[in-house]
């Protein structure tokens, strides 16, 4: 008997462990058809991409952006028949090849494929998404936000105006979108190759990073220089080097591969190329 009740406890407390927690990450309220094109238009959106919506309601901003940027991709939605009717819109829309919807909790969608990701949730909703989207998406994929910002996030670029359409959803006319690229894992300290123009001998790259924000320093035997205007977009980064004795600095860019960065140097107008790799971690 009191093994029976163990067991009936233990399974019951596993069905409970394992049921779907499911974060309702913000009401019906879609995005007005001119904000969805102007989402899309700020992430330069076009028939290379792969456009996720997190809660996409009637799926308004992944039909357009098959139908009008000639994009694929998928929309999550919790609610049943949104997702019909967006399926269904797919189809008269003639999209339905490129695009679908699914009837999926967006915490526990796999986001990985996504070039662009769109989303209008609730504030607190897309902070609690931070950590999915730097661990799940490539660098470069763009982050399409409406209204609410990612905090500790650099927006790339933001869009602010007044749409009287929005006085009925969120009381004022104020809209801001907020366009985020994915910046690639650079931190840490990177054993670098330079041409002798720059640099004879050893020379390692020694990168702080938070998310988008990049410093750094280059340290050129017992010389340790600190590197100026380091920026990184995606897998892009460059920095200058000021150039010794007033000499014009050295200005560097470089694609972020994984543990590697290849790129050029531009010295007194000649470009050459460099690379650095990550070491490992001690
Ligand atoms: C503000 S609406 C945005 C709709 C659409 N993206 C747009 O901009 O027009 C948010 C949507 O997210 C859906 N939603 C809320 N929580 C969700 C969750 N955990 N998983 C998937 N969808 C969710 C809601 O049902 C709602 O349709």
């Amino acid at each position: 008997m009191i093994r029976t009740l163990f067991l009936a406890f233990v399974l019951s407390f596993t069905a409970v462990a394992n049921a779907q927690v499911q974060v309702n990450a913000g009401p019906y309220v879609p995005s007005p058809n001119s904000v969805v094109s102007d989402m899309l238009s700020l992430a330069a959106v076009g028939p290379a991409d792969f456009v996720i919506d997190l809660g996409s309601g009637d799926g308004r901003i992944v039909l357009t952006a098959a139908k009008v940027y000639g994009a694929r991709g998928f929309g999550v939605e919790i609610k049943d028949e949104l997702v019909k009717l967006s399926n269904e819109a797919a189809q008269k829309q003639g999209v339905a090849e490129r695009v679908k919807f699914i009837k999926q909790d967006l915490f526990k969608t796999d986001i990985s494929q996504a070039s662009v990701l769109t989303m209008y949730l609730l504030p607190d909703t897309v902070n609690m998404l931070s950590d999915k989207l730097q661990k799940e998406l490539k660098p470069g994929t763009r982050i399409i936000s409406h209204d609410y910002p990612l905090s500790g996030w650099l927006p790339e670029k933001y869009e602010q105006f007044d749409l009287a359409d929005k006085v009925q959803i969120s009381g004022v006319t104020t809209t801001i979108i907020y366009l985020y690229v994915v910046p690639a894992q650079v931190a840490g300290r990177w054993s670098a190759t330079l041409p002798a123009s720059v640099a004879k001998g050893a020379a390692t790259l020694e990168i702080k990073q938070q998310l988008q924000k990049v410093s750094g320093n280059l340290t050129l035997g017992v010389r340790e220089v600190p590197l100026q205007e380091m920026k990184l977009v995606g897998d892009r980064i460059s920095f200058s080097m000021p150039g010794e004795r007033g000499a014009r600095p050295h200005a560097f860019t470089g694609q972020v591969k994984g543990g590697a960065i290849e790129g050029l140097v531009e010295s007194a107008g000649v470009k050459t190329p460099w690379s650095a790799k990550l070491a490992p971690k001690s």
